[in-house]
């Protein structure tokens, strides 16, 4: 039988926006639609690894044979993807985490005052990727840039920081890809490698990024 690319292999992907609660009934959220993360997983059960997908609320059906994971705020995308993190092969961060939540959370619904301008109070959430590969032994870890100009070289400085193995990159501001749209084209920018994967649907971009991660990987367990 053919040994797929990911076979064996456990693989955590984190995938849409979250939301962080002001009052029962707000939130602060952003567009995304968790399309590229959901073909991810398709594509790396299809690779043959065990997938969990930590989800924030989207409005797309969890692929087959993928175990779900629904979560809202960062907080709680965190927590979800740290448990269980030692059996964990492969990290692949698609959220679209927001930056910044509520300082606190209203206990009941706010009040509309006389006032003509409201401030809100946010504070910085945690850096889920950045947490995970900092942590001990490491999954080989995988963030994304959605970046407006000068795309690798951001992306080069993030995987630094963020201490990754690969950045997903992409230039949000050519029209008709990226975020909530069906097309996307990527850079995959590794420590000292640049490929660019022009643009196409997520389902057969997912393909070709999870061929070349779980190469990227197999390259790194030999060494
Ligand atoms: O720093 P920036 O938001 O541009 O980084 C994007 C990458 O970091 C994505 O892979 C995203 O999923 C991840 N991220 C995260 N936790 C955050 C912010 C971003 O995992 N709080």
């Amino acid at each position: 039988f053919e040994t797929l690319a990911l076979s064996g292999r456990t693989v955590y992907i984190t995938a849409g926006p979250t939301r962080e609660a002001l009052d029962p009934v707000r939130y602060i959220s952003n567009h995304s639609s968790g399309k590229m993360g959901y073909a991810l997983a398709a594509a790396a059960r299809d690779a043959g690894a065990r997938v969990r997908l930590i989800s924030g609320p989207v409005s797309i059906a969890v692929p087959d044979r993928v175990q779900c994971v629904q979560v809202e705020s960062a907080q709680q995308m965190l927590d979800a993807s740290l448990e269980g993190l030692a059996d964990c092969d492969l990290f692949i961060a698609a959220a679209a985490v927001a930056d910044y939540r509520p300082v606190s959370v209203a206990e009941h619904k706010i009040k509309k005052g006389s006032e003509e301008i409201m401030e809100l109070h946010l504070v910085k959430n945690p850096d889920i990727v950045a947490t995970v590969a900092s942590s001990k032994n490491r999954p080989f870890t995988v963030g994304f840039a959605a970046e407006t100009r000068d795309v690798v070289a951001y992306a080069q400085d993030k995987l630094a920081r963020k201490r990754l193995d690969l950045i997903v990159a992409n230039d949000v501001s050519a029209p008709g890809i990226g975020f909530n749209s069906d097309e996307n084209a990527v850079t995959l920018v590794g420590p000292d490698s640049v490929e660019s994967l022009p643009q196409t649907h997520k389902q057969q971009l997912a393909r070709q990024l999870i061929n070349r991660i779980a190469r990227h990987l197999n390259e790194q367990a030999k060494t």
